[in-house]
């Protein structure tokens, strides 16, 4: 079951509203039973004296009551509309808002009150000196921008930088014709859904996965086939005989799993694309970031038949309430596109393009991005060897040298013993995040995504040396 807590307050009390929206909204129905409180703790890397408190809650709400010996239920009437409920309760008002709320909502976890460490993935490498110069780069963009409404498919300027940065970095040669710019790879897969996939296509994606992907595609109606992920990336052998009209993919570093996708599986996937006439999504969302290892060239970069549309951010490389990033499409679809991103939104605001496209022609990205590698680098540095000090023997590392997670497999331990470790580690302000939940299969033991870039080095020391005390106690 998908259920999202929202970090605020006990864990408990996160659950129980996360299960009470569930009812309400319609998506755990009147007399249906809840997941059995072990399985459900087990899947949310929670205790399950969690859960049964959560469950108490419901109960004393009257939303759900529990039958002994068999479990606890939705009441009869628990999402019946009360006379003049407000209008957010009312049934979906199309499939689109229909699937939506079967998917339930997408919150970014914030760390609960009292989380000193909090090892979480996604977190921006934070950096006063670029805050500054990223708001002198906007005061000076805003002095030369027109106020009428800019090029839909983005400034040219900012296409034309990122035509050099691509070939410079990526080994993907575009014209600016190719480029559209869009705000981040959430929109740029959204425009491409809309504009390859019609209600029940079916697009495959990686197992394991990007939620966000997974829910803008299942909310466009798609019908997804989980493909696996093995050293090599997706398994091309795996992907299925029927075509699918999409296949979504993060061939230079899988994520969550890390994989670098080898050369022989693009080309065999390539190949697929060309044969199934289908479309290939290649998210390049940290390529940026290596250390001891060269990028490898975007998948884009090997395309002769304009089968793949490539999506890079700025939301790793500077940081995400940016809301920029970019579409190198196939000719093809350019029109289609574009046309989509004009009545999405008239284009990204001009004011940022221009400080953007400044910001690279300039050259200060590229200097930013020297920066930003060498303190990723130090902090990586530093969790690996607080891992290997502390945790060396429990904690399996799968670290592909790029990007800024890595995974620690716990190949000792079972899922009841990884939600007792979360739970342990929490109560010491450790916040740690389990890898299962983004997979379609459960792994055969637990592991944990571990983000390095939101914490100092001194921080991540302190918390290597948490986190292994918090195994010992527990294996
Ligand atoms: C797999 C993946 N793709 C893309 C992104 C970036 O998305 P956006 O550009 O919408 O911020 C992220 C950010 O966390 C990510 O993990």
């Amino acid at each position: 079951m998908y259920l999202e807590l929202d970090g605020r307050g006990a864990l408990y009390e996160q659950l129980a509203r996360s299960l009470k929206s569930a009812i309400v909204h319609g998506r755990i129905g009147p007399g249906k039973r809840l997941p059995a409180t072990r399985e459900l703790a087990s899947e949310l890397g929670l205790s399950r004296n969690t859960v049964l408190t959560a469950y108490e809650l419901l109960c004393d709400e009257e939303l759900a009551s529990s039958r002994p010996g068999s479990g606890t239920y939705v009441a009869p009437a628990a999402n019946t509309a009360p006379v003049g409920r407000a209008a957010e309760t009312l049934q979906p008002q199309s499939r689109y808002a229909a699937r939506l709320r079967k998917l339930g909502p997408i919150q970014l976890r914030a760390a609960p009150a009292g989380t000193r460490y909090d090892l979480q993935y996604g977190e921006p490498l934070l950096n006063p000196p670029l805050l500054s110069r990223w708001r002198s780069e906007l005061a000076n963009a805003a002095m030369r921008s027109d106020m009428r409404y800019a090029a839909a498919q983005g400034l040219p300027e900012l296409r034309q930088a990122v035509c050099g940065y691509l070939a410079r970095r990526r080994g993907v040669i575009a014209s600016a014709d190719d480029v559209i710019i869009v705000s981040g790879t959430q929109q740029a897969l959204s425009l491409v859904a809309r504009v390859v996939l019609d209600e029940g296509d079916s697009a495959v994606l990686e197992d394991p996965h990007y939620p966000l992907a997974l829910h803008a595609l299942r909310a466009h109606g798609a019908r997804i086939v989980h493909t696996p992920v093995d050293e090599d990336g997706l398994v091309t052998a795996a992907l299925p005989q029927r075509s699918p009209r999409l296949v979504f993919t993060t061939p230079s570093h899988q994520f969550p799993s890390g994989a670098v996708m080898s050369i022989q599986r693009r080309a065999q996937l390539l190949q697929y694309a060309v044969d199934h006439h289908c479309w290939i999504f290649e998210d390049d969302y940290d390529a940026e970031f290596r250390y001891e290892s060269r990028p490898i060239p975007a998948l884009r970069s090997l395309d002769t038949a304009g089968r793949v549309v490539y999506a890079g951010s700025f939301s790793k490389a500077l940081f995400p309430s940016l809301r920029l990033g970019y579409i190198v499409c196939p000719a093809s679809l350019r029109t289609d596109l574009v046309d989509t991103k004009r009545l999405d939104d008239m284009g990204c605001p001009a004011i940022e393009q221009a400080a953007m496209a400044r910001f690279i022609e300039s050259g200060r990205f590229d200097t930013h991005l020297r920066k930003a590698t060498a303190e990723l680098r130090r902090r990586r540095s530093a969790l690996l060897a607080g891992l290997q000090r502390h945790a060396g023997d429990l904690l399996w590392l799968r670290d592909s040298r790029a990007g800024m997670h890595v995974v620690g497999w716990l190949p000792k331990f079972s899922y009841e013993q990884l939600a007792q470790l979360m739970q342990l580690a929490a109560s010491r302000g450790l916040g740690l995040h389990a890898i299962h939940p983004l997979f379609k299969v459960a792994p055969p033991y637990p592991g944990l995504l571990i983000g390095f870039a939101g914490l100092s080095v001194t921080q991540i020391t302190s918390a290597t040396k948490l986190l292994g005390g918090c195994l010992r106690e527990l294996v």
